[in-house]
């Protein structure tokens, strides 16, 4: 049997038609079907009825392997009942109030405990929030208007972080070595982009060179680790480490985006680097699945927060049900746990890559711990050092053959082509997950 797209979509449109006719009917309301454009699979989102440990069952009534896990945010897969309990027992007291809670400052604590670069925490509905939370923290502590940000960085909404988030070559991004910015969306004013560094990933020699031309008015740069949204790459620990060097010397601040990399290591994924930002953001794991963000760093930074010089309040920021949630997922993620997952993740990445070497097929997959990515490549042994390299060498079509024929047979990854593993997860999903990866790039790769 060969794989072909129209094949895949045809049987995808037939196993998840409850789906599509819900997209339908919600399309007379909301334009789209549903608020958040990313959850299209294909031709429409899989509707959900319901989630329970490693798994989802959709409004067809089929059980899915989430490897999805919204976007990273699942941690502890569905319904976890340490996170029920916590919001059980908090529902009955009430949870909107002119008033904090008693607890919101204990997920601040974990989180200053954990990572050796925060002292200090702020709470809001979202990680595009405290994005912007943050950038405006860095212009307020160095004076200076303009940002920093990695071509392929995803930092949120918000109109500065919509600039170079995706390169691709009809919108004149400019030569590798000095991108240019170019808005990711319609409606972005033309003063953002002039207040936009683009720098490439993992090029070093050009960051320095940028960086120091616009010395006097950046602020900050703003960078992903591992980053997700404009597609996977990891930097090298000596670009990173370069870029702490160079910021360091030229007063500009350092913010590391760990919304979704917090899933990766105990101590966030500046543990495994070595490196120490001035400000971080997080977002995803520490709400536990409801919506949340925080800005943290050194104390140093918030004292104008403290005297009100900075502006931070919304009506919703460190919401009761979103800070005891996140307490009841950061308590269940101890460091055996990131292990576990962090072992996951490799066998998966390791068996994947040891096997299309040997078969000599044009396949990788990448990233580290528990969030990865795979990608069908223009030849064997591809690697990706930025986003430029997916739009160049990835072959899309392999990509959705995959990701359809994936969640045809119950696995669902991100339709981008990453994956999120998470705590109920055993051995045996792990290898279900390779088994049928197998199959399906054979399928591909061999017309059988
Ligand atoms: C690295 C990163 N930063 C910021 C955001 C924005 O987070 P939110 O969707 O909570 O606003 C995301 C969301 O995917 C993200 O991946």
């Amino acid at each position: 049997m060969t794989l072909t797209l129209e094949k895949t979509i045809e049987t995808f449109k037939e196993k998840f038609n409850t789906s599509g006719k819900l997209r339908e009917k919600g399309s007379k309301y909301i334009p789209g079907g549903y608020s958040r454009h990313s959850l299209t699979y294909g031709p429409h989102a899989i509707y959900v009825d319901h989630g329970e440990g490693q798994y989802l069952y959709t409004a067809e009534g089929h059980k899915l392997l989430d490897f999805h896990n919204n976007f990273t945010t699942g941690m502890l897969g569905h319904n976890h009942p340490k996170i029920r309990e916590a919001l059980m027992e908090l529902i009955p007291k009430g949870f909107c109030f002119g008033n904090p809670m008693k607890h919101e400052y204990r997920l601040a604590q974990i989180l200053c405990e954990r990572i050796e670069a925060v002292e200090r925490v702020i709470f809001s509905c979202s990680a595009s929030e405290s994005c912007l939370s943050a950038i405006r923290i860095a212009r307020a502590n160095t004076g200076k208007n303009k940002i920093a940000k990695l071509e392929g960085g995803y930092h949120g909404l918000g109109d500065e972080f919509m600039i170079s988030l995706h390169p691709y070559p009809d919108a004149v991004p400019g030569p590798p070595s000095r991108p240019i910015a170019i808005p990711g969306t319609a409606g972005i004013p033309q003063h953002t982009r002039e207040n936009v560094v683009v720098l490439p990933q993992n090029d070093l020699n050009s960051c320095e060179r940028i960086l120091k031309e616009n010395a006097g008015d950046i602020a900050c740069v703003i960078l992903e680790l591992q980053s997700g949204a404009g597609g996977l790459i990891v930097l090298d620990k000596e670009f990173v480490k370069g870029i702490r060097q160079i910021t360091h010397k030229l007063g500009i601040l350092l913010i590391f985006d760990e919304t979704i990399t917090l899933r990766m290591n105990f101590g966030g994924l500046q543990r495994s680097y070595g490196v120490k930002p001035d400000l971080v953001v997080f977002g995803k794991i520490i709400g536990g699945g409801l919506p949340i963000g925080a800005v943290a760093g050194q104390e140093k930074l918030f004292r104008m927060g403290e005297t009100g010089k900075v502006y931070h309040s919304g009506t919703h920021h460190g919401h009761p049900l979103a800070t005891m949630a996140g307490i009841a997922c950061l308590e269940v993620m101890n460091e055996a746990t990131y292990d576990r997952l962090h072992k996951y993740g490799n066998r998966l990445k390791t068996e994947l890559n040891t096997w299309a070497k040997e078969k000599n097929y044009s396949f990788i997959v990448h990233g580290e711990g528990s969030f990865l990515g795979y990608e069908f490549t223009d030849k064997p042994g591809r690697e990706y050092k930025s986003c430029r390299d997916i739009i160049k060498y990835s072959n899309e079509e392999q990509m959705q053959i995959f990701a359809f024929e994936m969640v045809n047979r119950g696995i669902f990854p991100m339709y981008r082509g990453q994956l999120a593993i998470s705590e109920p997860m055993t051995e045996d999903d792990i290898e279900m997950f390779i088994n049928n990866a197998k199959s399906i790039i054979e399928t591909i790769f061999e017309g059988q």
